[in-house]
């Protein structure tokens, strides 16, 4: 079994990723906190309420933390991922209720009972998770490892020319996090899954396909750049048609920024690293954020070469493989889907 804690700012591509992990038979998800990034942390908290309930897993914890970044203004993003986070998929209030533990305390208390147990996989900001690291800095040796989506290296942004979305949000907690890594063994440093490698992760029309066929659809789903933007599914199997309608909002989103009829998978991938089930490369760096200079604000940068003489504090996804990635991603969510109940026409 293994045992993943998320912190997610959900989000189309945090959605596959939870959608993913739950498909996962050997996956325990211990908790699911909420960080504002995409959308508001409240927000965040009913769509993961919302999938898990979709997925028939009611029950996991959903807990809320921090709802702005440490010292920054937030900014959400519903232009990139809908009016509530998860494209045009619209999906029923969530029965479950909001945790009343704070996310912070669902970090340390969680980490703290299972030592070297737990898998943290990160997909937002890093509001949370350097708030949790302030109270518990032992964090790093408790965690069985830690894995980030974040950043980019010798790579141009999405958020701004050189700084990529969860740490642009908040890049003075990303800087917390990467200095309290400093020093630490190799094999604890966090494997970091930035924009180089998880925007080649492109998923096009043809996944969204197989992914329907993998769960036993009856139709063809067809989500094409020339049908109207905005067409909803009409599968009757409920997660197909939610994954479907929130990814076609996100093709039109990078169609818009002449990026082709794609959708980034950024999140998803950061989760299949995060159990283990798709192949990649690390090399260790030196990462630092800025966070002072007005053009360069949550700009990442890596020093491969120990030019700066500082300890290496993240281990930076070098290579991956986008085709293992999406058949891994299909089978095992298609899997799951086809085990759920159809809806009635
Ligand atoms: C990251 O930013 C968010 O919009 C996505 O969910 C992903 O975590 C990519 O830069
Ligand atoms: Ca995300």
């Amino acid at each position: 079994m293994q045992s993943v804690l998320m912190d997610v700012d959900t989000g189309i591509d945090d959605a596959l990723a939870l959608v993913y992990l739950l498909s996962r038979p050997e996956v325990t998800i211990q908790a699911i906190t909420c960080t504002a990034g995409n959308v508001g942390a409240r927000q965040v908290a009913l769509n993961n309420l919302a999938l898990l309930e979709l997925c028939g897993r009611a029950g996991v914890e959903v807990a809320v933390g921090a709802e702005v970044p440490l010292e920054i203004p937030l900014v959400t993003t519903e232009e990139t991922h809908g009016p509530q986070g998860i494209g045009y998929a619209e999906l029923p209030r969530p029965a479950g209720e909001i945790s009343p533990r704070h996310a912070v305390d669902v970090w340390v208390e969680t980490v703290r009972a299972h030592p070297g147990e737990i898998t943290g996989l990160i997909t937002g900001p890093l509001t949370n998770f350097a708030l949790a690291l302030r109270r518990e800095p032992d964090l790093p040796r408790l965690l069985k490892g830690l894995v980030i989506m974040g950043g980019c290296f010798n790579y141009q942004g999405n958020t701004t020319p050189t700084a990529e979305w969860n740490v642009s949000v908040d890049p003075h907690a990303a800087q917390e996090v990467f200095a309290a890594y400093s020093g630490l063994p190799q094999d604890s440093l966090p494997v970091v899954c930035a924009l180089e490698t998880t925007e080649r992760i492109e998923m096009r029309p043809e996944h969204l396909q197989r992914l329907a066929e993998a769960a036993g659809a009856g139709e063809p789903e067809l989500v094409l750049p020339e049908q109207p933007e905005g067409q909803r599914s009409r599968s009757r199997n409920l997660l197909v048609a939610c994954l479907s309608d929130a990814i076609r909002f996100y093709m039109e989103f990078h169609r818009l920024y002449d990026q082709g009829f794609v959708a980034h998978m950024h999140d998803a991938f950061a989760a299949a690293v995060a159990v283990g089930r798709t192949p990649f490369q690390t090399r260790p760096a030196t990462v630092h954020v800025e966070t002072g200079s007005p053009r360069l604000i949550g700009t990442t940068v890596a020093d491969f070469r120990g030019i700066w003489k500082e300890p290496a504090n993240a281990r930076i996804v070098v290579s991956n493989d986008p085709g293992q990635c999406f058949d891994e991603l299909i089978a095992s969510v298609g899997a799951l889907a086809r085990s759920l109940p159809l809806r009635s026409s």
